[in-house]
């Protein structure tokens, strides 16, 4: 029998005991024994639970248990989390999470702590949900040059985006709907204010470049200022208004940064819908290759975790190569200020005369529509000083930026 210890029995914890039971047979098979769940360390008493008889409160048996082999961290947040992980690890346990705020926090602590220990630290439930992302940075795209990650990495507010779209609902409507679904984070504004992203795109680029920004070197935009007039507006561009997490790698430096954009058609990250998660990962050797799947959610989440969890107990991870993740001094990351992008404008100006001011600050500029008082232009590429030096005096009613 090999023993394992959930700490935190929310969404996730559970969902994990749910899939350890229904593929007890397939997971033994791999393995090449029982898996059981011996202790659930959570604040609160699940009396109705098959497991109730295994809720501690108290990190203590877990950590003296010698038969408990592995840890999974479902608990959320950084603290108390990474202090347990640590604990954990320095006992001698492997630790695998689905919490994406501890790891792109402390990742390469909490990587160098399983080395020190010669246990595993393994995360693939932090991005994606149930898409396998993570590991393929270490495998099967190792030999790799990557240059650029791009995806919706967040469910809930893509889960937002396409149901206002499709059904014309309220942002508050269709969150409330999320959060029911076990989707969004306990405190949603993680999930609307693109915290949740900034964390998943942070990991994403330390596993492509080994170094792991911190969470200030990462600009991210709310999304609580889209309006229904803007997700039209990007439909009438041909493409859809998404909440990107973008990533630019080269030699030296990064540009990363989530924010509201305009994605065309072009780009096959328009087309994500609903829970679903996009990561369009470019290869300087390969190419675009893309990642899609349930970006969140109980069982896709907790299958990802479960699939962590066998590959630390069957030995698979004791074999992989391993990521080291880094922090740099400052600089490293280049201001979000300091990047141009395209934009689609909507203002109340005369076309006429907001062409001839943009002019002044960029070459491309395309009139989408221009109807009574209002005119619809795409116009880049300008930092956003430059925009609104272009701007200035011009009644605007809504800027987002273009995905090139
Ligand atoms: N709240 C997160 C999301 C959960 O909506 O993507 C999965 O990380």
């Amino acid at each position: 029998m090999k023993y394992i210890a959930i700490i935190g029995f929310g969404v996730v914890g559970g969902g994990i005991t749910s899939i350890i039971e229904t593929n007890a047979e397939k997971i033994k098979k791999t393995v090449g024994d029982d898996v059981e769940v011996k202790y659930i360390l959570d604040l609160r008493d699940f009396p109705d639970s098959p497991y109730a008889d295994r809720v501690v409160h108290d990190i203590t048996p877990i950590l003296e248990d010698k038969d408990v082999e592995l840890v999974c961290e479902t608990m959320g947040g950084s603290h108390p989390a990474y202090e347990f992980s640590v604990q954990c690890m320095n006992a001698g346990k492997s630790v695998v999470t689905s919490n994406k705020e501890v790891v792109a926090n402390f990742g390469d602590k909490l990587l160098e702590c399983a080395a020190e220990n010669g246990v595993s630290y393994l995360f693939e439930a932090s991005v994606g949900g149930g898409i396998p992302v993570i590991r393929p940075f270490t495998t099967s795209l190792a030999g790799e040059k990557i240059v650029r990650i791009s995806g919706i990495v967040n469910g809930t507010t893509n889960y937002i985006l396409t149901k206002m779209k499709d059904e014309g609902r309220e942002f508050g409507d269709v969150l409330a709907e999320a959060q029911q679904l076990g989707f969004a984070e306990r405190d949603p504004s993680a999930d609307i204010d693109g915290i949740d992203a900034k964390r998943k795109i942070i990991i994403l680029t330390a596993l492509a470049s080994g170094v792991l920004l911190s969470d200030e070197d990462v600009y991210a935009e709310t999304l609580r200022n889209v309006t229904p007039a803007d997700i039209a507006a990007a439909e009438k561009f041909g493409g859809s208004l998404k909440l990107i997490a973008d990533t630019i790698i080269s030699d030296d430096s990064v540009k990363t940064y989530v924010c509201p954009m305009i994605v065309p058609s072009s780009c096959p990250l328009s087309f994500i819908s609903d829970v679903y998660n996009g990561i369009s990962v470019t290869s300087a050797i390969s190419g675009d290759i893309m990642y899609y799947g349930r970006g969140a959610g109980r069982l896709p989440t907790a299958g990802a975790v479960t699939a962590d969890i066998v590959a630390v107990l069957s030995g698979a991870a004791k074999a992989e190569y391993v990521p080291v993740f880094n922090k740099v001094d400052a600089g490293y990351a280049k201001p979000f200020d300091s990047i141009k992008f395209t934009y689609y404008i909507r203002a109340n100006w005369g076309t006429a005369q907001i062409k001839e001011k943009l002019e002044n600050w960029c070459d491309d500029i395309s009139v989408l529509s221009s109807s009574g008082a209002t005119v619809e232009i795409i116009a880049g590429e300008m930092t956003k000083a430059e925009l609104e030096k272009a701007l200035a005096g011009v009644d605007v009613e809504s800027i987002i930026r273009v995905r090139t």
